[in-house]
């Protein structure tokens, strides 16, 4: 009877530079060390539901290192659990299909399960897990906000664009004497808003976490105006709000597995400040471009550090977990610990402590 073992990769949820590098990390790791057999599912879940895989051969994972996006493909939207079905009148109900899927990993003979994605993939893996699925969770996003691990891939080349659109921004902005505002992604974690906009020297930074007052805006941008300072570049999150106030919505994709789409907040910003100063404002919105492009050496080599230890884990016994840095190392943490939270910026943390003590206002 044949030892060797199979494994099948998927990347889930939205995408992000780096998860080409993981692909190829663990697939080029487990043919080398182990002889282990890789699959590619295509489209995320989706592809376990409709049965969509690939085989993956050295040949077909090498020159994918520095490709943004995932040569798997990915969905937002499919969730074995909740999978959305027509009935005969035309009408979306949703459905748990789960058990076909466990059903189908058996089937390929699939002994670990690599997920790569975010947390609502985290959570989905975990009740994949509980139903006595084989799997090891790859942390991955632009946000930076998944519980249990200090940093993921992806946030720093999404860091990378953000920062030099606020270089861009300030010599146009300098030039017209004009307020800047840029509004960058993250949801409900305020990380990129915060390093992007310390590294671009953002005068005025407004993230999730601290809640805004508008008059302490207005009065940082005309204090600089006034000193002669003729210009001010406000960065802000998607998920930022006015103190008392609610995050502004964009869309609800009704199919999705997380809904909410948020986005506006900058042009509200935007008509406020305009309103209040007198002064000309534009706006910004990033959008995709954060998530697109090539990563960024820091993110090649924290991808392929966690396909690399994937194909390890993928040979040993340990299953049910998520990979995470913690300092300078991997290590792994219980999948049950990480569905369901987030990590967002502690209102007293130093980056905030350090923007302050250079001048930044961070709107309250
Ligand atoms: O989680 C990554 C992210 O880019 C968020 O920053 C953003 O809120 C969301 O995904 C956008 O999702 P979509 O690609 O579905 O518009």
């Amino acid at each position: 009877m044949s030892t060797r073992k199979k494994i099948g990769v998927l990347t889930s949820g939205g995408d992000c530079p780096g998860l080409n590098a993981v692909i190829r990390g663990v697939t080029k790791a487990s043919i080398s060390s182990s002889k282990i057999d890789v699959f590619g599912i295509l489209d995320g879940f989706y592809g376990l539901i409709k049965k969509k895989i690939i085989h993956l051969d050295w040949h077909k994972v090498s020159g994918i290192l520095t490709l943004g996006g995932t040569i798997l493909g990915t969905s937002n939207k499919a969730d074995p659990f909740r999978w959305p079905q027509q009935d005969k009148n035309g009408k979306t109900k949703f459905i748990d299909v789960s058990d076909e899927v466990v059903k189908y990993i058996e089937k390929q003979g699939f002994d670990t399960l690599v997920c790569i994605g975010g947390d609502g993939t985290m959570a989905m893996a975990e009740k994949l897990s509980q139903k006595g699925v084989g799997i090891i969770g790859v942390p991955k996003t632009i946000d930076n906000d998944i519980w249990g691990t200090d940093i993921t891939f992806g946030f720093d080349t999404a860091k990378s664009t953000a920062t030099e659109a606020i270089d861009k921004l300030h010599t146009t902005a300098m030039s017209h004497h004009r307020v800047m505002v840029i509004e960058l992604m993250g949801r409900y974690a305020g990380w990129l808003t915060l390093e992007a906009g310390i590294a671009g020297g953002g005068d005025v930074i407004i993230i999730p976490e601290l809640p805004y007052e508008l008059d302490i805006i207005t009065e940082a941008v005309m204090h600089r105006s006034k000193s002669g300072r003729r210009f001010s570049i406000v960065v802000v999150a998607e998920g930022a709000k006015p103190k008392g106030g609610e995050m502004v919505v964009k869309r609800k994709i009704k199919d999705s597995t997380d809904p909410i789409r948020l986005g506006g907040i900058g042009h509200k910003i935007a008509h406020d400040i305009e309103k209040n100063t007198g002064l000309e404002t534009r706006v910004t919105v990033l959008g995709h471009l954060q998530r697109g492009g090539t990563p960024t050496a820091s993110d090649r080599i924290l991808a392929t550090r966690f396909g690399v230890k994937a194909a390890e884990l993928c040979q040993s016994e340990v299953q049910g977990v998520m990979m995470a840095v913690r300092g300078n190392d991997i290590i792994t943490v219980p999948l049950s610990d990480v569905a369901g939270k987030n990590r967002t910026v502690d209102q007293d943390h130093p980056l905030i402590t350090i923007a302050r003590e250079v001048g930044t206002c961070m709107g309250v």
